[in-house]
Order: C-alpha cells, then sequence, then structure tokens
C-alpha cells in the first residue's frame, strides 16, 4: 500500500520506518527541510534505540521516501496518516497542526486512490476526528466518507527509548474507524500483525483509549509515589518492601507452571520522584481539561498530577531536613533525561530541582550520559556544572540526588567513593545497605541510620 506520514516528528518516523519495514511504501512528509533532508538519507532526525539501522534499510531499499511536497506525495496514495503534534497549551491541547493537516490532504486528495483512509495517531481530545477532521476533509476534498474516503483513529503506544521494538512487536492495535471499508483498509495495513490483539472501534473510543492507557499508568506511579510519602513519615517502613508485597498479588504476577510471571506494570508501582516526558503530563492535563469542559471533574487524575507536581520538592524537604539550609551548598543531580534510554528532558524532575536548587542559593553539579546538550540548549541561561564524568560531578558535593535511572548510577558504591556524603535516591534504583549515608523516598532516614549503623 502507498502510505503517506504527514509529520515526521518521533511518532512519524518511527511509525513511517516501521511500516515501511513491513513492505508498505511510504512516504514521509514534513515541513522542515532539514528533517526531509536527513531521512532521505537515511540519517534519523531523532535519537532512538534501532531506528536509524532500520531507516537506513528502508531507504536504501526504496521504500521509504522523505519529502516536503505533500501534494505530489499523495499521487496514488491509499491512506496518509496524521501525526503531527498536539501541544497543550495550559488549558486545552492545540488543534492548529491537526487542522492544517487535514486541510492540506484535503486539497490534493484529488490525486490520491479513489478510495482514501485518512487515520489519525496524533494524540488527540475524543470527538477530534468525527467533529473536526472528517468535516474538513470532505468540505474541501469534496469526497465523502463511506463513499471514497474512510477515516481511521489509530493512536499509537510507543514508548521513548523502545519504539521501535514497540512499533515492531506491538501489544495491541486499537482502530477507530469510520466503517467496514475503512477497517478493510487498516487491517491490510496492519496484516503481518494479524495474531495481536486488535480492538476494532469508533473513532471517538480510540481516542479515549489512548488518554486513559497513559491515565492508568500515570495513576499508578502517583499512587506508589503517595505511599512511598506515607511511608517515609513511619519508622522503620520501607515502601521497597510494602510495594513487593503488593506486586506479589497472584492477580498482579500471576503464578504459572514455569513460575511467576512479573509485569512490566511492576516498575510503575515503585516509588519514584515522579513522572515526566512530553506524553504523561500533556496527556493528562489535557484529559482533565476536556472532562471539565463536559462537567466532570476527573479527581483522581488531578490528584495524580498534584502528587506529582510535589514528588521533587519532597525530596527537597528531606534534603533539607539532612543538610540543612541549602544556600552555599553544592548539590550534584544525577541524571537530566525524564528517563534512561533518551535525550529528553522534557517535564523531566530534573528541571524542577535544579531550579529549586538555584532558588534555595546551592550550586549545582548536574551529569547525565546523553542529555546535557539538551538541557543546555533548552535552559541556556541556567547556571549549573555540567560534568560527562561521574567522578568529577560528585567530588566534593554537599549531597548527591539520583534523578534518573541510568544503569551508570547502579553501582555507584564500586564507582566513585561517597563516604558520608548523603545521597539521595529519587528511583530507589541503589542498595541502601551499601552506603553510609543513603535517603530513599519511601524510607525513613532514621530508621535507615540506625540499621545502617
Ligand atoms: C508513555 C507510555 O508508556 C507509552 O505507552 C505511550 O505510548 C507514550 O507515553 C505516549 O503517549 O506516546 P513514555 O512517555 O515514552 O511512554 O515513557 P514511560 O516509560 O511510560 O515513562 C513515562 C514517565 O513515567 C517517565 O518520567 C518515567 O520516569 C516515569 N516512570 C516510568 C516512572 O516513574 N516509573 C516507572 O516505573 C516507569
Amino acid at each position: 500500500m502507498k502510505i503517506v506520514i504527514v509529520g515526521s516528528g518521533y511518532v512519524g518516523l518511527v511509525t513511517g520506518v516501521g511500516l515501511a519495514d513491513i513492505g508498505h511504501q511510504v512516504i514521509c512528509v514534513d515541513l522542515n527541510p532539514k528533517v526531509v533532508r536527513m531521512i532521505s538519507l537515511g540519517v534519523s532526525p531523532i535519537f532512538e534505540e534501532g531506528l536509524d539501522p532500520l531507516l537506513k534499510k528502508n531507504v536504501a531499499a526504496k521504500r521509504l521516501a522523505a519529502t516536503v511536497d505533500l501534494k505530489n506525495a499523495l499521487v496514488d496514495s491509499d491512506i496518509s496518516i496524521i501525526s503531527v503534534g498536539t501541544p497543550f497549551d495550559g488549558k486545552n491541547i492545540d488543534l492548529t497542526y491537526i487542522k492544517k493537516a487535514a486541510n492540506d490532504i484535503a486539497e490534493s486528495l484529488f490525486s490520491a486512490s479513489p478510495y482514501h483512509v485518512v487515520c489519525i495517531k496524533s494524540t488527540v481530545i475524543p470527538g477530534t476526528t468525527d467533529a473536526v477532521v472528517g468535516p474538513i476533509l470532505e468540505r474541501i476534498s469534496g469526497r465523502r466518507l463511506g463513499y471514497d474516503l474512510g477515516l481511521c483513529m489509530n493512536p499509537e503506544f510507543l514508548a521513548e527509548g523502545t519504539a521501535v521494538k514497540d512499533f515492531m512487536m506491538p501489544d495491541r492495535i486499537v482502530l477507530g474507524v469510520s466503517d467496514n471499508k475503512a477497517l478493510d483498509v487498516m487491517k491490510s495495513v496492519y496484516k503481518p500483525f494479524e495474531l495481536v490483539d486488535l480492538i476494532v472501534t469508533n473513532t471517538v473510543t480510540a481516542e479515549v483509549c489512548k488518554y486513559v492507557a497513559n491515565s492508568f499508568l500515570a495513576t499508578t506511579i502517583s499512587f506508589s509515589n503517595e505511599i512511598a510519602n506515607l511511608c517515609s513519615t513511619i519508622s522503620d517502613v520501607d515502601v521497597v518492601d510494602v510495594m513487593k508485597a503488593v506486586h506479589l498479588d497472584r492477580r498482579l504476577s500471576p503464578i504459572l507452571p514455569n513460575g511467576r510471571v512479573v509485569p512490566g506494570l511492576m516498575s510503575f508501582l515503585m516509588p519514584g520522584i515522579g513522572f515526566g516526558g512530553s506524553c504523561f503530563p500533556k496527556d493528562l492535563n489535557a484529559i482533565i481539561s476536556y472532562g471539565n469542559s463536559k462537567g466532570y471533574s476527573l479527581r483522581i487524575l488531578e490528584a495524580v498530577m498534584e502528587t506529582n507536581r510535589l514528588q521533587p520538592h519532597s525530596l527537597l524537604s528531606s534534603l533539607r531536613n539532612e543538610i540543612g539550609d541549602l544556600s552555599q551548598k553544592k548539590i550534584a543531580i544525577l541524571g537530566l533525561a525524564f528517563k534512561p534510554g533518551t535525550n529528553d528532558i522534557r517535564e523531566s524532575p530534573s528541571i524542577t530541582l535544579i531550579s529549586s536548587l538555584l532558588n534555595f542559593g546551592a550550586s549545582v553539579n548536574a551529569h547525565d550520559p546523553v542529555a546535557i546538550p539538551e538541557m543546555k540548549k533548552n535552559f541556556p541561561d541556567l547556571n549549573v556544572n555540567y560534568f560527562y564524568d561521574l567522578k568529577s560531578a560528585v567530588f566534593n558535593v554537599d549531597a548527591i540526588i539520583l534523578v534518573t535511572s541510568w544503569v551508570e548510577y547502579l553501582n555507584l558504591f564500586e564507582s566513585v567513593v561517597l563516604g558520608e556524603t548523603p545521597i539521595f535516591d529519587g528511583r530507589r534504583i541503589l542498595d541502601k545497605n551499601k552506603y553510609e549515608n543513603y535517603h530513599g523516598i519511601g524510607l525513613n532516614s532514621g530508621s535507615n541510620e540506625s540499621r545502617n549503623s
């Protein structure tokens, strides 16, 4: 099938490369000529595990091309996939790019296949596909839904760092379609994945699926963090043990004949310094705001966001309890990326921590294996000392805060001499018994000191 990807950012590019790899003819369209040039040369403009070689392979095989020219790309195309950004403006998601993409596609649809499906991949609030995209397409193209035009909402479930694997080995495919004809086309797109669980529904339900999937994951994180904060107020309680006991409920981790299954969700049910990234905060805010517009307050999700907002501050209070006034103190931040495996710093708890530390008058040393350039680019005025060398970053500091669970930090004990320097483990990945002055989220440090003494 000939597929046009409109918007070749993170989701669009991974989707385009994946679709080309399963045999489709794909053209990635983007407004940015630099992005187009790089893709055409087989060089990924984004850092994503496994993407570069797959892109090269499919460009070389002439299954994938890139252009700024949407009109030409649409000639004889069967499907266009809209994967443009839907930024949150503080109140609503901004549909400007979605509307523009729909408009641009509609204007050039005359040259596409006699039946063409427009598929929305971007995360959009419920109703957008039917009430916004559909009418633009029909009005401008002159085509009619159900006859020569189909609509599909096909949410993406790609996580940064594993996006290529998530695409090539999907856990589920959700197809929200306008009619059966559109469904048949979309089923042929995903034919190689016919054994994967498929949810066929209408477009609005598909839109809701995406928000609820992310809301659920974010809720598990804030739930664990709230319990962690409670545990840290109780002497001799460690939330890690508490959550382990929760994990081992056979309804969460079933016991099969070959042993226990440990679902990936278990890592979300561990305490930490809070979630970030380009998806959870934006999507939760958007669905809360959508709920309000419908007269329904999503109280749990509001609390999830509030717990998440407070989480870095709760670690800072423990830090101040331990070392007192922060002015003139030097603090090492280990990890800037919002999670390991990416250089993405969007909504990373490290940003809140660094800003607060600087406001308190502390000086900050920051280490990250890959995200330092991103940090410098996005926050050029932030007065931080950046280090690529871990030992130098923690040398002579008053305290260390571990923010991102990079593997580099797992053996901090072996790699750097910490002595009595307090270490605040924001991810609970370190062995608390190996450090003289360990503080972990959800661990009452008083009890730990006595345990270690
Ligand atoms: C998330 C979802 O996991 C994907 O399924 C979804 O497709 C994607 O959003 C999206 O909407 O596009 P992503 O934001 O890349 O993917 O990253 P996650 O691995 O889910 O992590 C999100 C945040 O939760 C990070 O800040 C991470 O540090 C935090 N997190 C994650 C935890 O605090 N604990 C965990 O156990 C896992």
